[in-house]
C-alpha cells in the first residue's frame, strides 16, 4: 500500500518524505489556501515545488466545474511535471474531462467520492485514481471503511486498472483498516501517518534495554 500525504505544506511533505516511507502527495484547493498560496502563476509554482521534491504522483485539483474549464487547467497542471496527476471532481462535467484525459494520456485522480456507483465511474471513465472520502462518511454517522471494502471488491471483480486511494483519513487504525481492505493509496496529513509509531510497549522496552546496557556500562 502506497502512502501519500495529504498537505501542500513543503516542510511536512519534506519531514514525509525523510522517513523514507512517502510515495506521493494529494492537495487540494482547501489545503493549497491553507499555505497561502493564491494566484495561478504562484499555485503552478508551487505544484512544481512539491512534484521536485517527490518521485511518485503528486495530484492537483482543478477548480473549474465546466468541461472546457477542466480540460484547459488540467492541460497546465499536466504541462508542470511528468509526476503531476490532475484531480476532478466527481461530478458529470467531471466524468466527461476525465474520459478525455484518459483519451489523451493525463493521468487523473477523481475526488469527492462517497459512493460505489461514483467510484464505478470514474473506472469507466478510466481514472488513474479514484479519491472515496472515509472520514467525511464516518462524520455523517455511516461507514466510511464500508466503501473502501466495496469499491476494492468491484474493481477485481471487473479488472479495472484505476488505484484506490483512500482519502479523508483521520486516524492510524483507518490506514491498517484500509490495508486490510486492499486500497492501493492511503493519503493522510503526517501526524495521522505518525500514529503508526505509537506502541507504549515499545518505549517500555527501549526504556529496559537502554538501562540494562547502561548498568554494565555506564
Ligand atoms: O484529499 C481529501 C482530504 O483532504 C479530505 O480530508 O480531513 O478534509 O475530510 P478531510
Amino acid at each position: 500500500m502506497k502512502f501519500f500525504v495529504d498537505t501542500a505544506n513543503l516542510e511536512q511533505i519534506k519531514q514525509a518524505f525523510d522517513y523514507g516511507i512517502l510515495d506521493g502527495v494529494t492537495t487540494n484547493p482547501s489545503l493549497m489556501a491553507k499555505e497561502g498560496i493564491s494566484g495561478e502563476a504562484n499555485i503552478l509554482e508551487h505544484y512544481a515545488k512539491i512534484a521536485n521534491m517527490v518521485d511518485g504522483d503528486v495530484s492537483a485539483e482543478v477548480i473549474s466545474t465546466d468541461f472546457q474549464g477542466m480540460i484547459e487547467e488540467g492541460q497546465k497542471l499536466a504541462a508542470i511535471a511528468p509526476n503531476i496527476v490532475v484531480k476532478v471532481p466527481m461530478i458529470r462535467e467531471g466524468v466527461k474531462a476525465l474520459s478525455w484525459f484518459t483519451a489523451n494520456g493525463i493521468r487523473t485522480n477523481c475526488t469527492l467520492v462517497f459512493s460505489a456507483g461514483q467510484a464505478i465511474l470514474a473506472a469507466k471513465a478510466g481514472a488513474t485514481y479514484v479519491s472515496p472520502f472515509i472520514g467525511r462518511i464516518d462524520d455523517t454517522t455511516w461507514a466510511g471503511m464500508q466503501l473502501i471494502y466495496d469499491i476494492v471488491e468491484i474493481y477485481a471483480n471487473y479488472g479495472f486498472a484505476t488505484e484506490v486511494l483512500a482519502a479523508s483519513i483521520r486516524t492510524a487504525n483507518h490506514i491498517k483498516e484500509c490495508a486490510i481492505a486492499g486500497a492501493d493509496v492511503v493519503t493522510c496529513p503526517l501526524k495521522t501517518i505518525e500514529g503508526l509509531f505509537n506502541h507504549p510497549l515499545t518505549d517500555i522496552g527501549l526504556e529496559k534495554f537502554l538501562a540494562d546496557y547502561n548498568k554494565l556500562n555506564g
